[in-house]
Formats: structure tokens, sequence, C-alpha cells
């Protein structure tokens, strides 16, 4: 395999650092890549977005594996841009096509699809502009909290939870008519609002088979306590204590395994990673949404975790000889906790030197690059220090100290990654 990663995060990072281990830098790239992700494979200078170079960097250097990290370049239809070329299509794009990758893209389709397939989720209805007074009366219909969801993409700022019923109207309209989300917005799910806690499962699948990696929980805000603005996550941790064996056998069941056969059955063209973000409610699980790629820092604490070979089973996905199972996972826990710049997610500082202290192999780069001999900061999220341990405690111990060696001006990290789960372990 010669395998091409799409992105310039750390999950991107850490997908590159397991796959370099399997089969040899060499033959791994990341486009564009960051500070870290050259240390396992050769960094292109091409955005993920740019297909044609994309494609034609594939060529030249007898690439065929592409692997996007984000759903960004799914969305826009990588696969189907490769499968379409007349000089692409050998190259195996490890994602679904533009039209499964609606399963992310779009909530009214994602809610669709577990609707036909009777897959627990938050009761809903989808409105449009001129449907606006329909959801004003659904909206009267329901109890408050009221959750409103833009159909589309928007980068983590679509949902919108409000306590007041006015104020849920007037969001509303908002989106819908003012198009506050552009067009993401042009589409609106409304739905009951779940009140549990969250976690994340992944499954690696060919469409039919799959291969269930270990799950993870994160941390999406940039406040201690679960506060504050979103952020692409602050750490994460896994395996989740209050993952029981019960809750586990109700995720595969009644979520995992209906969403792989709904795929063939509504003719959906997916391979890759299918996301459930779940919750859960009296010990009963829910998706709260799919995602159609690794998540991230979710990704900096599943791979290390991973047992098996990552290219292997992308290789297996591609000659139809995945096997369902669950892959194995090492013991004990992994937990990354991510240095950020100061002021991120609002606005911060880039190009500060970092120095670092503890050196660890995993420790995953985000917004970082070379300049000359040193590395500073290239982005808000900066660097994601993973860790092991025979407890939560001791991973996160290890994570910590090497999170304080790591130095920059402005530096920042949250202090309480798994506390909220302490009393589960
Ligand atoms: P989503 O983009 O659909 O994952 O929603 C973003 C976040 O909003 C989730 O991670 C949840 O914390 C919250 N959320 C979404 N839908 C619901 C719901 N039906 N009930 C409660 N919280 C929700
Ligand atoms: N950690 C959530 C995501 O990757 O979307």
């Amino acid at each position: 395999m010669r395998i091409l990663i799409l992105g310039s995060g750390a999950r991107e990072h850490a997908i590159a650092w397991k796959i370099s281990a399997e089969i040899g830098r060499d033959n791994v790239f990341i486009a564009p890549g960051n500070g870290g992700t050259e240390l396992c494979g050769t960094n292109v200078d091409i955005g993920y977005m740019q297909f044609d170079d994309l494609k034609n960097y594939c060529l030249a250097n007898d690439i065929d594996t592409v692997l996007p990290g984000s759903e960004e370049a799914i969305a826009a239809g990588v696969r189907d841009f490769f499968e379409n070329s007349t000089d692409g299509k050998h190259i195996y794009v490890f994602s679904p096509d533009k039209h499964a990758g609606q399963l992310e893209s779009s909530k009214a389709f994602a809610k669709e699809f577990m609707q036909k397939e009777n897959i627990p989720t938050a009761a809903y209805q989808a409105f449009t502009k001129e449907s606006v007074d329909e959801g004003y009366a659904f909206l009267e219909s329901l109890e408050s909290p009221y959750v409103l969801k833009a159909d589309g993409l928007a980068a983590g700022k679509g949902v919108l939870i409000l306590n007041d019923l006015e104020e849920a109207k007037t969001e509303l309209k908002s989106m819908l008519v003012d198009e506050k989300f552009g067009n993401a917005s042009k589409q609106v799910v409304i739905e009951e609002f779940l009140d549990g806690i969250e976690f994340s499962v992944f499954a690696l699948t060919d469409g039919e088979k799959y291969v269930l990696l270990p799950e993870a929980k994160d941390y999406k805000r940039i406040g201690e306590g679960d506060v504050g603005l979103n952020t692409g996550g602050m750490g994460a941790v896994s395996p989740v204590p209050f993952y029981t064996e019960e809750l586990k056998r109700k995720t595969i069941s009644q979520i995992v395994e209906p969403t792989i056969k709904g795929l063939g059955k509504q003719g959906l063209k997916f391979r890759g990673i299918v996301f459930f973000g779940l919750i859960v409610v009296n010990n009963d699980p829910f998706v709260i949404e799919y995602n159609v790629r690794m998540g991230d820092p979710e990704t900096e604490v599943v791979i290390p975790r991973l047992d098996e070979s990552l290219s292997q089973l992308i290789e297996d996905a591609k000659n139809g000889t995945l096997l369902s199972k669950t892959a194995k996972a090492k013991s004990g826990y992994a937990t990354t906790v991510f240095a950020v710049s100061g002021g991120y997610p609002e606005a911060y500082e880039k190009g500060k030197e970092i120095s670092i202290g503890i050196d660890s192999e995993t420790l995953f780069h985000a917004g970082t690059k070379r300049m000359d001999t040193s590395l500073v900061t290239n982005g808000g999220r900066v660097l994601a220090a993973t860790c092991f341990g025979d407890s939560m405690r001791s991973a996160l111990d290890a994570s910590y100290a090497s999170i304080k060696g790591v130095n920059f001006d402005k530096k920042h990290y949250r202090a309480d990654i798994g506390k909220d789960l302490e009393k589960y372990v």
C-alpha cells in the first residue's frame, strides 16, 4: 500500500503514525500535513480540497489509496472525483461517496435514515422556509429545552440548544428565513432534547462487514466543567468507563448492526468509518449524530489503542476480505490532552516557538510547522499529548506531565480531562 492521508490535524498525525509503523514511512504521504506528520511520511504541499492536484500527485507517486481525514473532502465528493476520472479510478478512496456522506453532511438525511432503520434517536421533524409556521407549531408541542440543528455542515456551530420558546422561534426564523448559517440552514431539524452522557463508537466498514474500533469520550468545550465555546476538541479518553458490557450489547444490536445493514438496504455507497455520536439516557444508547470519518481528538486515543494493523483492515475492506469483529485493543487507558493557543477558539496568535520537554512518540501535532530548525505554532489546537496507563488516572498523569513539558507563549490546556469519568472507574 502507498497511502495519501488528507488533512493537517492531530487526527491525521495519529493515523500516519500508525500506518507508517506498519508499512514504512516511504509509503505514507500527508496533504498538507504538519510539523509532526513529516516524521511519519512525506508532507505534500497540496490542500486537501485540491482534488485535481491530489490525483496528479497520486499518479506521479504510485499512490493506490487515499484516506480523507475530515468530512469536508468527503462532502465535496472526493471519492466520486477519483471514481469518475479516467486515470484515477483505480485509486481506492477509503470513504463514502458524496451521497452516502450525507449521513454527516445533512442532519435531515441522517434522521430519515435512522427512522427507516428504526435506530434509536431523538424524535424530530425537518422544516424549510416554506414550512416555518409548522416549525413554530412543532416547537410549541415540545418541552424546553429546544434543539435546533442546521441541516448542513456549519463547522460545529449549527446546533442551538435554547431554553426559551420565543427565543427558539426567533432562532428558527433567523436560520430558515434569514439563512443565519447560509445554505447549511436552508433546512432545519428540530428535535427532542435528550438528557444524558455522550461518547463515541467507531466502526470501520466496507459497507457490509464492520470492525468495531475502541470507543472514546471527547471534551469539546474550551472551559473546565464543559462550559464556554465549542472547540475542535480539548482532550479524550479511551476506553469509556461507563460503557458496560450491557450497554455495549445494546449499542451493537440496536445501533451498529442496523446502521451497517441499513447502508446496504438503502443502497448507500459507504466504506470507511462510521462514527456514532451516542448519548446514554436511562442506560439506553441513542444516536445524536453520525460522522463519516474518524473523530478528532478521539483518533488520538483510539488509534494508539488499536492492537491491529490499520493498513491491513483497509486492505481487507478493499479486497472484500474484511470480517466483522471487535478489534483487539491494548488494555489499560489512553488519554490525550491538547495544548492550545491562548485565546482559541476566538482570536489567537500564530508563529510562537514551541519547546518540547518530554519527548513522547505519541505527542501528536495539529497546529505546528517547522521553520528552519525550530517548531512554531500554526493553529489554535497545537499539540495533543497521548499517554497510556494501567488506570485512567495514571494515563492522565502522564498526559499532563507531557503537556506541562510543552511550552510556547500563551499555552493553554484544560486541567479536567477525564474528571467526570472518575465516578465510573
Ligand atoms: P451534533 O452536531 O448533532 O452532534 O450536536 C452537537 C451537540 O449538541 C452534541 O454533541 C450534543 O451535546 C448536543 N445535542 C445535539 N442533539 C441533542 C439532543 N437531541 N439532545 C441533547 N443534546 C443534543
Ligand atoms: N470529536 C468530534 C468530531 O470529530 O467531530
